[in-house]
């Protein structure tokens, strides 16, 4: 018996990285996957077709499983929304939607290229977005005919996006807005029977192995703690029916790390009851920030 057994899975961008993880790890657990992935380059140039996909499926096919491609760009409005009519038509409907597919064009700020910020925003931002709407649309159908769904969606932010980091504001911004978006469809989907969280995670993949390739576990050195493979198993439970009670959240997973990223929060607070004068807000903004918690590093400062 599997996690999984019988459930319907779709990860988009799992042609390599940390997506093609997920999808070997939910079909090794019994579910039925889409393997979406348009086969781009790093920075979302051409690159080789959707051939990747295809070698995922191969894989999971030979171990015994089941898996089928799909080519859609999850930027692409109708595309988006073919790529959850695949799972449908395919294998008969949609249990887990894991938003996975990203790609980087990194640039200080003052070099940013209006291209270069649309081009991030509309991989990660809009294609969560518009999976997530049309999945979502196709389970509040579900449960208007009175087949309630016990579904998830697990989107993939960054720490980049929940502290920040040098040269990547397009791809901060737009990992900070899918934590948003998870909280949002969390609170929308709760009525439909679906759960929305959200992973922040670290592995070495083409997107990281400048940054990770020497990285290596400190407490045994045959774990390699910079394996992508160490960031599905959170994922797949997750996407099973054991984690109906969790929803709203971001993890953190790294290695053998699971953590909970606590976000925004209210902090100290004055209140003069009346509207303030700027030239006394001074001290009083010095005795907030020192009852404060010190924000987290933003990455690369
Ligand atoms: N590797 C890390 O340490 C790390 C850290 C934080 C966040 N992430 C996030 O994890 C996710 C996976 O990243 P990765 O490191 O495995 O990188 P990766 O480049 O190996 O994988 C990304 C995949 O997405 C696919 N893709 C890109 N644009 C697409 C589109 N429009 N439609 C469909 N597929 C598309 C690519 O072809 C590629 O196979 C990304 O969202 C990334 O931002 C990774």
């Amino acid at each position: 018996m599997g996690l999984l057994d019988g459930r319907v899975v779709i990860v988009t961008g799992a042609g390599g990285g940390i997506g093609r993880a997920h999808a070997l790890a939910f079909a090794a657990e019994g579910a039925r996957v889409v393997v979406n992935d348009i086969g781009v380059g790093l920075d979302g140039s051409p690159a080789g077709g959707g051939s990747a996909a295809q070698t995922v499926v191969d894989e999971i096919t030979a171990a015994g499983g089941e898996a089928v491609t799909s080519g859609a760009n999850v930027a692409d409005w109708a595309q988006a929304e073919g790529l959850i009519q695949t799972a449908v038509d395919v294998f008969g409907g949609l249990d887990v939607l894991v938003n996975n597919a990203g790609i980087v064009r990194d640039r200080m700020f003052a070099n940013t290229s209006e291209e270069e910020f649309d081009a991030v925003t509309a991989v990660h931002l809009k294609g969560h977005f518009a999976t997530m709407r049309h999945a979502g649309a196709y389970w509040r159908a579900r449960s208007k005919a009175g087949d309630t769904p016990d579904a998830r969606i697990i989107n993939t932010s960054s720490g980049a996006g929940l502290q920040g980091s040098v040269g990547q504001a397009n791809y901060s911004a737009a990992k900070a807005g899918i934590a948003a978006l998870t909280l949002v469809a969390s609170a929308e989907m709760s009525r439909y029977g679906v759960t929305v969280n959200a992973i922040a995670p670290s592995a070495r993949t083409r997107m990281t192995e400048t940054v990770f390739a020497d990285m290596m576990s400190t407490q045994d050195s045959d774990f390699d703690a910079m394996a992508p493979e160490n960031v599905s198993p959170l994922v797949v439970w997750l996407g099973s029916v054991e984690s109906r009670d969790v929803t709203g959240r971001v993890f953190e997973v790294e290695g053998g790390i699971v953590r909970v990223a606590e976000g925004w929060a209210r902090g100290a607070e004055a209140d003069k009851g009346a509207r303030w004068d700027p030239a006394e807000l001074g001290p009083v903004v010095t005795d907030l920030l020192d009852r404060s918690r010190t924000p987290l590093p933003v990455f690369g400062a």
